[in-house]
C-alpha cells in the first residue's frame, strides 16, 4: 500500500502571506480583526481567535483602535476605503495575484473596455475584482460563456477585457479562451490563473490517474479545494474531501493498494501531516487486521467446532494444584483435567501461578481426551473466549465501555485484551490527541469502546472515543464553576510567540504574553516551558465563544511594589546603566528586574558640563545615585550621580576649569572667557533641553505595558 502526499499540497504564498501578517500584528501587540476569516481553514481560524484575532464581516464593525486585516482574496474599492474609516489602520493582505487583476480590470474600465470574468460570482474574490472595474460580466464555465457572449450580437466590434479567478479551474479556462478568441476579434485576453493552483491542478491530475483513491484535505468552503476535488474526481471516482484526519475512515481505502493526498492553499501543513499519518496507519492497521483476521479464521474454524459441544464439553474445574506450566483440575470424572500454560489466557503476560489458587473453580472447555494417559485437555482461553465475544458484541449495541490491558504494542496500534479476546485499537484511537505516544500504553489498563465488529471475531476498539467523552464532562463542570478570579493549578500545554496554553483539566486557558512578566520578554518560553505545573487565575471568561484569559504574574512581584516598599526617595542605590539617548541614561534600579529603569537626566550625570551621557557613563556600568523622585502614577523615578559627587567639584569649579583648558588649547581672542561662557544651569537647564515628559515619555521607555497596551 502507498500514500503519496501531492508536493504542491499546502499554503500558497498569499495566504502564507496573510496569515503571517495577521500573526505579526499579533505579536507586536495589535488588536487585531480580520475582514472575514483570514484562510478557510476553520482550526487555523480558530488559533489565530484564540491569540486574540476578531472576525468582522464589515468594515463598520471595526474599532476605532484595532488593525484590520484584508485578507488575500481582496475587497472592492470602496471596502478599502470603508475600512480607512473605521480602524486605528489598514493591513492589507490582498494577494499581489490578486492586485494585479484590480490594476487590469480598473485599466481596462478606464479605457472603455468591458470585462467578462471567469469565476463564481459569489466568491469574495469575484465580488472584490468587479469593485474595481465598471461594466462586468462574470461567467462560470464554456456553457455561461456561450449564453453571455449571445447577449452581445455585435460583440466582435465591442472592447472587451477577460481575466480569470485566480484559483479557476485550469482546463476550463483554456477552453473557455477558445470559444472568446473565435468571436471575440476586439477582445484582449489576461491569464491571471494564479501558477499555484495552476501546478495544484495539474499534479492532483496527475497524482489521480495514478491512484485508487484520492484524499482532497481543506475547507469546504475554500473554491480551490472545491476545484481539486472536481480535478480529482474527473480521474478517480473515489475522490473524498476531508477537512480534517478525523473524517477519515477505513471504509474510504477498502481494497486500495495507492492512495493520493492533495490540499487546498489554505491547508496548514499540520493537517496535511494528520491526514497522511492516519491514513498509513489505517493502510496499517488493514494489514494488522488481516493478520489478526487469519489468526481469527483459525478461531472461526473452531467456533464452529465449539458450537457443536454438548454441555458435557463446556465443564467446570475446581483447581487441584497450579504452577508455571499447568493447572491441573478436577472435572468430576476420573481423568485429571489439564489446563496448559498457552491454554490460559490469551494476554501473554498473564501469570497464572499467581493468579490462580488451589480450590478456584475455572470454567473450560474440553479439547482433547487422553484415555492412555488418563487425562483431559482442557482450554481456559477458548472459553473465556466464546463469553468474552458475546459481551463484546453487546457493548458494541449499547456504546457500552469496556476494561481492558494493554497488551501489546504493534504497528499501526496496540492491542487490548478483555475478557480473553483481542481488540484491536489503531494508533488513532488509542490517544486523545496524536501528539502522545502509543508505547506508553503498554501494561497499563484503558477504557475503550467498541466501535468495529468484522467477521472471524475481529473487534476494533476506541480509547479516544472514551477519552473525548471524559473531556467534555471535565468541560461541563469546568464551565458550570467557572468564574473571574477563580485560582486554578494547570499544566502548561503548548506555547505560542503570543502566550502560552494552560490545560486546567479538560479546558485550555490562554496566558497572554504581557500576563507572564512584570519584564518585558520576548516569548513565553522564557517564563514558562511545556510540561510545567502553574499556579494561574482566571482574568476573563468568554463562555459563548469559549475562551479563557488567564492571570499568571504576582501582584508581590510587581516591580513597583517592590520599588515603594524598599526604594523610598532620597535613599541611595547601586543602579546599572542599560541604555543611553541625548539627554540622558537609563539606569536598572532593582537586580536582575527591568520592570523599572530610572532617568538620570544629563544635568544629573556628573557635576560638570558634559556634551552626551557617554562621556562619562558606559552601558552596564554600575554606579551609585541618589533617588531624588519616583511619580508611581505615571511611573517614573528620577536618579542624580550629581548629587552624591563631592561639594568642593562646584559646577563653577567645573566650568572655570573647563574654560583654562580652552585658553590653552585655543588663541585667547577665539575663545569665550570663563565668566562669559554660560553655566551649566543656563545652558543646559533640565526643563528647557531636554524635559522628561516631552523629549522622552517615560512610559514608552521604562514602564511595563499593561496587557491592553501590549496585545
Ligand atoms: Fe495568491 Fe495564488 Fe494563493 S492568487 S492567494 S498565491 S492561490
Amino acid at each position: 500500500m502507498k500514500v503519496t502526499v501531492a508536493k504542491t499540497a499546502g499554503f500558497c504564498f498569499g495566504v502564507n502571506r496573510a496569515v503571517e501578517m495577521v500573526r505579526e500584528l499579533l505579536n507586536e501587540g495589535e488588536k487585531v480583526c480580520t475582514l472575514g476569516p483570514i484562510i478557510h481553514n476553520r482550526q487555523l481560524v480558530s488559533e489565530l481567535e484564540k491569540g486574540g484575532a476578531r472576525i468582522i464581516e464589515s468594515p463598520e464593525e471595526a474599532l476605532p483602535y484595532e488593525v484590520l486585516v484584508i485578507r488575500s482574496h481582496g475587497v472592492s474599492e470602496e471596502t478599502e476605503s470603508q475600512a480607512e474609516k473605521h480602524c486605528k489602520r489598514v493591513a492589507n493582505a490582498t494577494c499581489p495575484f490578486v492586485s494585479k487583476i484590480h490594476k487590469i480590470v480598473k485599466e481596462a474600465t478606464e479605457s472603455g473596455r468591458i470585462v467578462f470574468i471567469a469565476g463564481d460570482e459569489k466568491h469574495s474574490e469575484v465580488i472584490g475584482i468587479r469593485g474595481h472595474c465598471g461594466e462586468s460580466y462574470v461567467f462560470l464555465d464554456e456553457q455561461e460563456l456561450k449564453k453571455l457572449l449571445k447577449k452581445f450580437p455585435n460583440i466582435g466590434e465591442i472592447p472587451v477585457s477577460m481575466v480569470a479567478q485566480t484559483t479557476f479551474n485550469a482546463d476550463l479556462w483554456r477552453k473557455c479562451q477558445k470559444i472568446f478568441k473565435k468571436v471575440c476579434t476586439n477582445g484582449i485576453i489576461f491569464d491571471t490563473i494564479c501558477n499555484a493552483t495552476s501546478a495544484r491542478q495539474t499534479e492532483a491530475a496527475e497524482l489521480s490517474r495514478n491512484c485508487d483513491v484520492m484524499i482532497v484535505v481543506g475547507g469546504r468552503h475554500s473554491s480551490n479545494t472545491k476545484k481539486l476535488s472536481e480535478v480529482c474526481r474527473m480521474n478517480c471516482e473515489k475522490t473524498y474531501l476531508v477537512e480534517t484526519a478525523d473524517e477519515l475512515n477505513s471504509e474510504m481505502t477498502a481494497n486500495a493498494s495507492s492512495v493520493g493526498i492533495v490540499a487546498g492553499a489554505s491547508t496548514p501543513a499540520c493537517i496535511i501531516k494528520e491526514v497522511q499519518q492516519t491514513m498509513t496507519e489505517n493502510l496499517n492497521s488493514v494489514a494488522d487486521n488481516t493478520i489478526i483476521s487469519d489468526e481469527m479464521s483459525f478461531e472461526e474454524a473452531l467456533e464452529v467446532s465449539l458450537n457443536s459441544l454438548n454441555n458435557d464439553q463446556k465443564v467446570k474445574g475446581t483447581v487441584l494444584s497450579v504452577d508455571s506450566q499447568e493447572i491441573k483440575v478436577d472435572i468430576g470424572r476420573k481423568y485429571t483435567g489439564i489446563v496448559k500454560a498457552d491454554e490460559y489466557s490469551y494476554d501473554p503476560n498473564a501469570n497464572m501461578a499467581e493468579e490462580i489458587k488451589v480450590g478456584d473453580v475455572l470454567d473450560l472447555i474440553i479439547m482433547r481426551t487422553n484415555d492412555q494417559e488418563g487425562t483431559i485437555t482442557l482450554s481456559k482461553r477458548r472459553f473465556d473466549s466464546i463469553a468474552g465475544w458475546e459481551k463484546i458484541v453487546n457493548a458494541k449495541e449499547n456504546a457500552e465501555i469496556l476494561e481492558g490491558k494493554i497488551t501489546e504494542v504493534i504497528k499501526g496500534g496496540v492491542i487490548a485484551t478483555y475478557e480473553g479476546m483481542r481488540i484491536f485499537i489503531p494508533a488513532s484511537q488509542a490517544t486523545l490527541t496524536r501528539a502522545e505516544s502509543i508505547e506508553d500504553l503498554k501494561g497499563t489498563t484503558a477504557q475503550f469502546r467498541i466501535i468495529e465488529i468484522g467477521r472471524g471475531r475481529r473487534a476494533i476498539g476506541s480509547i479516544r472515543s472514551v477519552l473525548r467523552d471524559q473531556k467534555a464532562e471535565l468541560e461541563a463542570k469546568f464551565w458550570e464553576s467557572a468564574e473571574e478570579g477563580k485560582n486554578y493549578t494547570g499544566v502548561v500545554k503548548s506555547l505560542t510567540s503570543y502566550g502560552a496554553f494552560v490545560d486546567l483539566g479538560g479546558v485550555d486557558g490562554m496566558i497572554h504574553i504581557s500576563e507572564l512578566s512584570w519584564s518585558r520578554i520576548k516569548h513565553p518560553s522564557e517564563v514558562v516551558n511545556v510540561g510545567d505545573t502553574v499556579e494561574v487565575y482566571v482574568k476573563a471568561i468568554d463562555s459563548e465563544k469559549k475562551k479563557i484569559s488567564l492571570g499568571y504574574k504576582k501582584a508581590e512581584d510587581n516591580p513597583w511594589v517592590i520599588l515603594q516598599n524598599n526604594y523610598p526617595v532620597d535613599s541611595i542605590v547601586k543602579v546599572t546603566i542599560v541604555s543611553m539617548t541625548s539627554y540622558g541614561a537609563f539606569a536598572r534600579i532593582i537586580p536582575g528586574i527591568d520592570g523599572v529603569d530610572g532617568l538620570i537626566h544629563i544635568s544629573q550625570i556628573a557635576n560638570r558640563r558634559i556634551a552626551k551621557p557617554q562621556d562619562v557613563l558606559s552601558i552596564g556600568q554600575e554606579v551609585d545615585a541618589l533617588i531624588t523622585n519616583i511619580d508611581f502614577e505615571a511611573k517614573r523615578v528620577s536618579l542624580s550621580i550629581r548629587a552624591l559627587l563631592p561639594e568642593e567639584e562646584t559646577a563653577e569649579e567645573t566650568v572655570e576649569a573647563t574654560a583654562e583648558t580652552e585658553v590653552v588649547n585655543a588663541p585667547a581672542e577665539e575663545t569665550a572667557p570663563a565668566e562669559e561662557a554660560a553655566p551649566v544651569e543656563e545652558a543646559a537647564p533640565a526643563e528647557e533641553v531636554a524635559p522628561v515628559e516631552e523629549a522622552a515619555p517615560v512610559e514608552e521607555t521604562t514602564e511595563t505595558p499593561t496587557e491592553e497596551t501590549a496585545e
